[in-house]
This record gives C-alpha cells, sequence and structure tokens, in this order.
C-alpha cells in the first residue's frame, strides 16, 4: 500500500511537472481581489497586487495571478524577480490599470509598473491608463514639470510575453523593455495623442529576441524606438500612425556606445507620421555602430519623411563638436517600399562624413509626392555621404 502511495504519488507530481496545464492538478491562481484590491478606481490597490505577486513568486507550480474586470487605482509598483522561485507566472488582467492623475505621484519614479530581474512572466489582457494629460499639458506649456513615468517597463528580464494589452494615455513611454532576452509583444494596441510628448510606444534598449507583432500604435512620439544595444529584433505587421515612425535611435550620445545589429521591420503601414523608417543619430564623436537591418513591404500613407537616415541630429548646434556622427551605418536593405511622401523628398540619406553610411540596397521602392497643391509633382531623393546599390524599380531615382 505504502509503496503504491509512494509511487502514485511521484507519478502524479511527475505530471503536474510535466503537463503544467492538465487538470490534474490544477495551477494555483491568485485573484488579487482576495488580497483586497478594490474595482472601485479610487482605492489604493497597490499593496494587495504586490502581495499576490510575492505569493506567486513563491509558488514552485506555474501560478496566475487574476485582476478581474474592474477599474483599480495602482501608484507605482516594482514586481521583482529577486526572490522569485517561479518561472511561470501569467498575470491575467480583464481590467483595467489606473495611474495617479497627479503627476507628482509617480512622475519621478522612471516607471509606473515596473518588473525587474523577471523570468518567464507573460502579462495577458488589461488596459492601462497612464492618466497623461497634466503631465503633457504642462510640458507643453513649457513649465517645469518631471519627467513623467513610462508606463509599463521590464529590465533585465528574460522568456516575457505580453500579449492583448491595451496602453493609453501613458505619461512618458508606454512600454519599455530594457536589458532582457527573448521577449514576445503581440497583439498589442497602443493610443494617445499626436500632441503628446515623449509618449514613445514601445522602446527598446540593450536587448536581444524581441518581437513585436500585430500591433496597432497611435501616440505622439516615436511608434517604436530601438535603443543602443539592441540586437535581433524583429517586427511584423504593425500599424503606426499618428506618431514618429519606427526609429532607431537616437544613437551616439555617448563615445562607447553599444551598436544595433540584426533588425527586421516587415509588414508595416506609416499612416500620417512625421516618419516612416527613420535611423537617427547624433553628430558626436562614438564608437557605436547600426548594421543588418531589413525593411521590407512597407506602406507609407502621407508620411513627412518615408525613408530617413539623419547622422547630423544636435540640435542649436550644441555639444557636437566636429559636428560628425561616429556611429557607422552599414547594411541597409529597402525592399519593396511603396506609397506617398507628405513632402518632396521621399528618402534621405544624410550620413556623417566621418563614417559614411554603406551598403545600402534599395530594392522595389516606389515613392510619390503627394502634394496637396499641384497635381503630379514628383518624389526625391537626397544623399550625403551615402553609399550603396539599387536593384528593380527605385522611385525615386535613387541619389547614390
Ligand atoms: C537575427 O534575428 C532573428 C530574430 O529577429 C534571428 O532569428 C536570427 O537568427 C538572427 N540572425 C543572426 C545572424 O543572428
Ligand atoms: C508606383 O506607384 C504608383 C502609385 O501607386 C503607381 O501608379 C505606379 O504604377 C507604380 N509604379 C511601379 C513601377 O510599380
Amino acid at each position: 500500500m505504502k509503496t503504491f502511495y509512494k509511487i502514485f504519488a511521484f507519478t502524479v507530481l511527475a505530471l503536474e511537472y510535466y503537463l503544467p496545464l492538465s487538470g490534474l492538478a490544477a495551477n494555483p491562481t491568485y485573484n488579487v481581489k482576495s488580497f483586497g484590491a478594490k474595482s472601485d478606481g479610487n482605492s489604493d490597490s497597490s499593496n494587495s497586487f504586490l502581495q499576490a505577486w510575492d505569493v506567486a513568486c513563491a509558488s514552485t507550480a506555474p501560478a496566475t495571478v487574476y485582476v478581474p474586470r474592474g477599474r483599480y487605482f495602482l501608484r507605482g509598483i516594482n514586481f521583482s524577480g529577486k526572490s522569485c522561485k517561479n518561472h511561470a507566472i501569467n498575470i491575467r488582467i480583464d481590467g483595467t490599470l489606473l495611474a495617479p492623475a497627479n503627476y507628482n505621484v509617480v512622475g519621478k519614479l522612471g516607471t509606473w509598473l515596473r518588473f525587474d530581474g523577471v523570468t518567464g512572466v507573460s502579462i495577458s489582457g488589461g488596459t492601462l491608463d497612464g492618466k497623461g494629460n497634466a503631465l503633457w499639458a504642462c510640458k507643453n506649456l513649457g513649465r517645469t514639470c518631471p519627467n513623467g513615468a513610462t508606463s509599463l517597463a521590464f529590465y533585465n528580464s528574460k522568456d516575457i510575453v505580453i500579449n492583448g494589452l491595451i496602453s493609453m494615455n501613458s505619461q512618458m513611454f508606454h512600454i519599455v523593455i530594457y536589458g532582457s532576452q527573448n521577449a514576445k509583444l503581440a497583439n498589442v494596441k497602443i493610443l494617445a495623442p499626436r500632441s503628446s510628448p515623449n509618449t514613445d510606444g514601445i522602446h527598446v534598449e540593450h536587448s536581444s529576441g524581441v518581437t513585436i507583432t500585430n500591433a496597432h500604435i497611435g501616440t505622439g512620439d516615436d511608434c517604436i524606438s530601438i535603443g543602443p544595444g539592441t540586437s535581433n529584433l524583429w517586427i511584423e505587421k504593425i500599424a503606426c500612425g499618428p506618431g514618429h515612425g519606427v526609429s532607431i535611435g537616437s544613437l551616439g550620445w555617448t563615445q562607447n556606445e553599444a551598436g544595433v545589429k540584426n533588425v527586421t521591420v516587415k509588414a508595416v503601414t506609416f499612416t500620417g507620421t512625421t516618419n516612416g523608417l527613420r535611423i537617427k543619430t547624433w553628430a558626436r564623436p562614438s564608437n557605436g555602430f547600426v548594421k543588418d537591418i531589413v525593411y521590407q513591404h512597407v506602406t507609407m500613407a502621407n508620411v513627412e519623411n518615408p525613408i530617413i537616415i539623419d547622422q547630423n541630429y544636435c540640435p542649436n548646434h550644441q555639444n557636437c563638436p566636429n559636428e560628425a556622427s561616429g556611429v557607422q551605418v552599414h547594411g541597409v536593405h529597402y525592399e519593396d517600399i511603396h506609397g506617398t511622401s507628405a513632402t518632396q523628398v521621399a528618402v534621405k540619406f544624410d550620413c556623417s562624413k566621418a563614417k559614411p553610411c554603406s551598403g545600402i540596397m534599395m530594392e522595389e521602392v516606389n515613392l510619390s509626392y503627394d502634394n496637396k497643391q499641384r497635381a503630379a509633382s514628383t518624389a526625391s531623393a537626397s544623399c550625403a555621404n551615402a553609399g550603396g546599390t539599387s536593384a528593380g524599380v527605385v522611385k525615386p531615382t535613387s541619389c547614390f
């Protein structure tokens, strides 16, 4: 009998281990409401969320933190992975999380909802409301205000999934992935007005193996921004607009800066954005680089700068010795890029005189100038310190 129980218990344990989603042993679900969270939109539920997180972390079986429908007011929270035993935590959100409307509460924290050093965390569903209006107004009036908080950030983390999340009205960036490996962001919706300053949609920096697919992003700054030390980034099926496009940069502010390599941007539509595909570097000395970039199957609708490399970024010509960027841009492939430019110069390669761009490849590019005043004006391309090749139809005619 004893032996039987032992074997039986062992089998159940083994099954639980190998089939964590089977009905044999239900994985624990921790409902934030059973930790005291209130869905009235006013009561501070921060501690309840943290308690549910701590219990999920302490569990060794895959666990779910569940946020039912309703509105939950949260101050800044740091979900730390430091003492987390669990590498499979799903945070399932049916409700809306609300940031404090007073930007002084989280505006200096950097991040509103921060995950640090976690492994195997996924966030499914949910709406984040960053309540950014008052801070944008403060910034737009040129008053002295805090920088504001990113709504959701993962720092130094691994194996992250964000699926079906809606982020609206962030104070600063909506979502940041920093110092992390292997993150999948799918079916994310991002909303903020065209006039909201610094509200980048998704920012990736010092991270590798991030994929962003099926996102709808309309915001006041870059839809997706790519910072130093980003590699193996995959971006596919994105609708961007309003916004400032998909930007690599600004890079090259510091001398010893990690480069950006192997970025694919595929099947993206830009509608009424200020930029489409942009690479931007400071006109400052740097050892940084941008290489192995592929842009493919991109549609532009009334975009101010559909294709742009700007290596002469230096507002007010301040802090830019020699006014030349040290960032080497090499191997940028544009393939099947078509649609309309809102300005005459549809393609602009304004590269560094110190480190000219090389290995730019244009293939099947067809951009026309959508001039509201005059019918049929043609788009043009401009090159400075840029070298490359073109193949197939390339309109405007390449300037290499
Ligand atoms: C480039 O990144 C993709 C993921 O975006 C990855 O599958 C591929 O192996 C990487 N290529 C190299 C040469 O590292
Ligand atoms: C380029 O796009 C224009 C506008 O969509 C279209 O009329 C034209 O046929 C295209 N040219 C080529 C060579 O594909």
